[in-house]
C-alpha cells in the first residue's frame, strides 16, 4: 500500500511539473482528485482493508491527497502569474506606434482680429475697455445727438428690449454701435483720454452676405487739450499701415454722423490690386473701413467737458470686415454659424 502511494505521488508530481496550461491541469486534477480519480478511488478502497491496516493507510492516503491538492494550488497560482506576466508584456507601451492625434483648439477669427487691432492701439498708448450690450436709449442715441424721432435714427435698425418705464417709454435696446461707450467712458473719467472699446453690436436686419444681426465693432476715443483732425488722421493712418501693410494709403472723405463734426469716412487703397481696381474693392481701388470725426461740442458739453478747453476725435469700425477683406471671405454669416470647416482654416 505504502509503495503504491509513493508511486502515485511521484508520478502525479512529475506529470504536474510538466503541465503548462490550465486545461491540462484540470484534466490532471480530475484524473487524481476527481470523483473517480486515482486518489479518491484509493480512499474509497480503504474500507476493504483489514482494520489494523486501515488506520495507517488511511492517514497516508489522506496525506497524499492534501499533498497533491497543495501542489495543484501552487501550480495553478504560478501558471496564473505567468499568464498575467505575459499579458502585461504584450500590452506594454509600443513607442513605435503612431500617437493619438490631440485636437488643439484655436481662436475664432474675430477674436484674432480683435486682439490684433487692440494691440495696435495699445502700442500707441490707448487703453482697452468693454461695456454693456444691453443699453439705454440715452447712451446709444440721445447723448450722441440723435434725439427721439430724429431721422438720423434710421441709420441704425434697432432691436428694442420689451421693457417699459413709468412714462410708458421703451428706453432699452441692444446697442446698435459701440459709440455709447464714448459717453459712458467720458462720464467716468477726465481728459486726457485715449481708449478703444471693442464689443458686440446688434442690428434689426435681414441677414445676407454682408449683413449680420450681431457683429463686432471697435470704438476709439481720444480727448485732450489741443487734439485736432491731424491726430485723428495720423492715428488711423498708422493703424491702417500696421494692419494692412506699410505701403497702404488712406483716403478721408466727408461723412455724416450726428455725434462728430466734422465727420469722415476712411478708406484704404485696395491691398489686393494696390488701388488699380479689382473684385475685392469693386473696381473702386478704395475700401471704406471706418467712420470717424471730431467729437461734437454738444457731446462734450453733455459729459461736462468744456469744448473750449478740450477737443477730441472718435472713430468706429466693423471688425469682421477686416478678415473678410484680408482672406477673401465673401459671406459674413460664416463667422457665427459655427461650421468647423470654416473656423479651422484660421
Ligand atoms: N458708430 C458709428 C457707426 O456705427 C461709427 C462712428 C463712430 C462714426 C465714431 C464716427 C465716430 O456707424
Amino acid at each position: 500500500m505504502t509503495k503504491t502511494l509513493e508511486e502515485i505521488k511521484s508520478r502525479a508530481l512529475d506529470e504536474l511539473r510538466n503541465l503548462n496550461d490550465l486545461n491540462e491541469i484540470e484534466a490532471w486534477r480530475v484524473g487524481y482528485l476527481g470523483r473517480k480519480g486515482t486518489v479518491t478511488q484509493l480512499l474509497r478502497g480503504l474500507s476493504s482493508l483489514p482494520i489494523e491496516e486501515r488506520r495507517e493507510a488511511g492517514a497516508a492516503a489522506n496525506n497524499l491527497k492534501s499533498l497533491l491538492e497543495q501542489a495543484l494550488a501552487e501550480k495553478q497560482e504560478s501558471l496564473r502569474k505567468a499568464e498575467l506576466d505575459k499579458l502585461v508584456q504584450q500590452s506594454r507601451l509600443d513607442v513605435t506606434l503612431p500617437g493619438h492625434h490631440v485636437q488643439v483648439g484655436r481662436l475664432h477669427p474675430t477674436t484674432k482680429i480683435l486682439r490684433e487691432a487692440c494691440a495696435v492701439f495699445v502700442a500707441m498708448g490707448f487703453e482697452v475697455v468693454e461695456g454693456p450690450e444691453v443699453e439705454w436709449d440715452y447712451y446709444n442715441f440721445e447723448a450722441l445727438n440723435i434725439p427721439r424721432n430724429h431721422p438720423a435714427r434710421d441709420m441704425w435698425a434697432t432691436l428694442w428690449i420689451d421693457y417699459q418705464n413709468e412714462a410708458g417709454e421703451r428706453p432699452m435696446l441692444l446697442r446698435t454701435h459701440t459709440s455709447p461707450m464714448q459717453i459712458r467712458f467720458m462720464e467716468k473719467r477726465q481728459p486726457p483720454i485715449r481708449v478703444v472699446m471693442p464689443g458686440k453690436v446688434y442690428r434689426h436686419e435681414a441677414t445676407d452676405a454682408t449683413h449680420e444681426s450681431m457683429f463686432y465693432q471697435i470704438e476709439g476715443l481720444a480727448v485732450d487739450k489741443g487734439i485736432s483732425m491731424a491726430h485723428l488722421k495720423g492715428t488711423l493712418y498708422e493703424f491702417a499701415r500696421r494692419l494692412f501693410g506699410r505701403d497702404r494709403k488712406v483716403r478721408f472723405r466727408c461723412d455724416y454722423f450726428p455725434f462728430v463734426e466734422p465727420g469722415v469716412d476712411m478708406a484704404i487703397d485696395c491691398f489686393i490690386c494696390q488701388g488699380k481696381g479689382c473684385r475685392v474693392c469693386g473696381d473702386e481701388g478704395w475700401i471704406e473701413i471706418l467712420g470717424a470725426g471730431m467729437v461734437h461740442p454738444d457731446v462734450l458739453r453733455r459729459v461736462n467737458y468744456d469744448p473750449d478747453v478740450y477737443t477730441g476725435f472718435a472713430f468706429g469700425m466693423g471688425l469682421e470686415r477686416i478678415p473678410m477683406l484680408k482672406y477673401g471671405i465673401d459671406d459674413i454669416r460664416l463667422f457665427y454659424s459655427n461650421d468647423l470647416r470654416f473656423l479651422e482654416q484660421f
